[in-house]
């Protein structure tokens, strides 16, 4: 039986999620699914965050993956929750790029952007200060750009004038050289991010989220290796899935599937 690693985000950004696992461990059989129906989760009670992340954790836990990524930042918030209740592991992705803002980079100040759930549950900041307590984080939620983003909304327009509206708020009074784009849907518009601030450096949390993924593959005993995918199911548009599939690179032989839990 082929390893599966789970994927989990609230819409597409977890897509940018699935593009880093697959530069990082191109032999993992890899299972999406992006809650785009029940989109944007940001602005929601943590009530339901859970209980609409506990009928995707189910579905993948049918699917029989061994541990499972929850790309989304605003999911991630309540992983502690959510790990009580569920036999695999949980990765989420604040917690490894926090250790290497803490333990390598060590800014005085980074910038977060976010969704509003994300900034003010203040996990950033406290996963950041367990490691290191010397660091400033300056955050800013947005109730709207995520779910720009979800819409397949790509004009130059609309995408800049949010990431400017977010980005104002940071940058007034602040001397900041990097942002964490703390919510999986901006790594999307990240060439959008980068020329209209291009002294700033962005990072995006996929990365480390991925290298900790590989460290928990590498640590499964591979018994067979009966070729690998990438399988990806919604509950919203099929249509604005795919394009986005396309943009990023997302490599997958198989079509975007809808399925409604
Ligand atoms: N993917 C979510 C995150 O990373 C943001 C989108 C939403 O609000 O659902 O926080």
């Amino acid at each position: 039986m082929q390893l599966k690693i789970g994927v989990m985000d609230s819409g597409v950004g977890g897509l940018t999620v699935v593009n880093e696992l697959q530069k990082i461990i191109p032999d993992a059989t890899i299972l999406y699914y992006g809650d785009s129906g029940n989109c944007p989760y940001g602005n929601r009670s943590q009530k339901d965050i859970i209980e609409l992340s506990k009928k995707i954790i189910d579905f993948l836990l049918s699917q029989e993956v061994d541990f499972i990524c929850i790309a989304c930042n605003t999911i991630s918030t309540v992983i502690e929750k959510l790990q009580k209740d569920c036999p695999i592991k949980l990765i989420g992705i604040i917690q490894p790029v926090s250790n290497y803002i803490a333990t390598v980079l060590n800014p005085k100040k980074i910038g977060l952007v976010a969704t509003v759930d994300t900034v003010q549950s203040q996990e950033y900041p406290i996963k950041i200060h367990e490691k290191n307590k010397h660091i400033t984080v300056i955050g800013q939620g947005s109730p709207t750009l995520a779910a720009l983003i979800e819409s397949g909304e790509f004009t130059t327009k609309k995408i800049e004038a949010e990431i400017q509206k977010e980005m104002q708020l940071i940058l007034q009074k602040n001397a900041i050289y990097s942002v964490i784009l703390g919510c999986t849907h901006y790594p999307i518009v990240e060439d959008h991010f980068k020329k209209l601030y291009p002294k700033i450096t962005f990072i995006n949390p996929a990365h480390y989220q991925a290298l900790v993924a590989n460290k928990v593959f590498l640590n499964k005993p591979i018994e067979q290796n009966t070729g690998t995918d990438t399988y990806i199911y919604t509950s919203g548009d099929i249509s604005v899935f795919s394009s986005i599939v396309e943009k990023i690179g997302i490599k997958t032989q198989q079509p975007v599937k809808k399925l409604v839990l």
